[in-house]
């Protein structure tokens, strides 16, 4: 039985992961060690019921409930991180405190305990803009919003055990995930729930941003292929769908998919440090490890949105409290 802790299992990816490795492995028992951020949310993983996974509350910048959970584990998969690219706009502070600090902690204690496999979930947005063409794994990191300068460090501070205390560090950088159990500040759940309810969909400046979208089980089955491998220590994988959409496309094909009008799309001011285009080149998990999405764009948004359309006792209690607040701040109109 591979022991697996997996860290921030209750936010978005965290929960699909978790949902995807105990279905698809026998052979697998997982903890989930989540502080319960706003974005942690228990109902992800309420109706779990297999006694291969057990559930531990506690903060990845602590050193003695980060030390016990790792002592009980061969392998790691890192999600847990603050995560929004606007709240780090507001909160850089958090970011840098549990993204860069927290995966010190982390990696600290897997060093301590030998664990035999350490998977790093970072993101696209370390590269910054993708200039020309989609950014390869040895491209500059240049990073644009606190967000991606803490996932940044996090992700050369990886590296570095890895070449310097030789752990066993894999590191992927995937671009934009949606689907189920999304916390509705992101951009495709704030759209879809905006929109069932007739309200505007703001869209930052001119919209023309472009990113590239994955649907979250494409994404967990490229993390679990990286798990299982053992030939890729110190090494980076892109992880991408290639189906690059504006944030204008996206509007357009939520509002028709739902039978809303598209003047519910609502031009204000722009993210400072917006960045134009992220977009991967993703040929190396490709070919090294046979990886490919298996959804199509279209297909999988739909499915996405029947998701939040059926399940709205998932999100209006999220969309009436705390982020209420949040909301408020953001889109207040000077
Ligand atoms: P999320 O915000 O939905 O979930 C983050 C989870 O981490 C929450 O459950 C939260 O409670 C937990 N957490 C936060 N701080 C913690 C701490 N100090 N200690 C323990 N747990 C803590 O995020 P997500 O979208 O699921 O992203 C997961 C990971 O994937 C992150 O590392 C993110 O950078 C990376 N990533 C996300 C995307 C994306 O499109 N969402 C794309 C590429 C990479
Ligand atoms: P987001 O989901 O925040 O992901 P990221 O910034 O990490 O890529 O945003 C995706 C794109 O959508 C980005 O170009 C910003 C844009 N966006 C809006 O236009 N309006 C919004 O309300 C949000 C949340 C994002």
């Amino acid at each position: 039985m591979k022991r697996v802790l997996v860290t921030g299992g209750m936010g978005f990816i965290g929960c699909n992961f978790v949902k995807y490795m105990l279905r698809e492995h026998d052979d697998v028992k997982i903890i989930n060690l989540d502080k319960l951020t706003y974005a942690g949310n228990p109902e992800n993983l309420k109706d779990l019921k297999d006694k291969r996974y057990a559930f531990v509350e506690g903060d990845v910048c602590d050193k003695s409930v980060v030390d016990k959970a790792v002592s009980k584990c061969d392998a790691i998969v890192h999600f847990a991180a603050e995560t929004h690219v606007d709240r780090s706009i507001m909160y850089a502070g958090d970011f840098v405190t549990t993204d860069v600090f927290g995966t010190f902690v982390l990696l600290e204690a897997a060093r301590k305990h030998k664990v035999q496999r350490f998977v790093h979930i970072s993101t696209d947005e370390v590269y910054g803009e993708a200039v020309g063409r989609p950014s390869k794994e040895n491209d500059a990191l240049m990073p644009k919003s606190p967000y991606a300068a803490s996932k940044a460090g996090a992700d050369r501070l990886a590296f570095s055990y890895f070449c310097t205390y030789g752990l066993p560090v894999t590191i992927t950088r995937c671009t934009n995930n949606y689907g189920p159990y999304q916390y509705p500040e992101k951009l495709i759940p704030l759209f879809v729930t905006n929109a069932i309810d007739d309200l505007p969909l703001p869209v930052y400046g001119t919209g023309r941003n472009t990113r590239d979208w994955i649907f979250v089980e494409d994404h967990c089955q490229a993390i679990d292929m990286v798990l299982e491998s053992n030939d890729f220590e110190g090494e980076v994988f892109n992880v991408g769908s290639g189906e690059e959409k504006s944030v204008l496309d996206i509007a357009s094909l939520i509002l028709s998919y739902l039978n809303k009008p598209d003047d519910l799309m609502r031009f204000v001011k722009d993210r400072p440090g917006h960045v134009t285009r992220h977009a991967v080149n993703a040929a190396k998990i490709r070919k090294r490890l046979g990886w490919a999405p298996r959804r199509t764009f279209e297909a999988a948004v739909r499915t996405t949105v029947d998701w939040y359309r059926n399940n709205p006792e998932w999100w209006r209690p999220i969309k009436s409290g705390e982020f209420k607040k949040y909301y408020e701040k953001q889109y207040r109109t000077e």
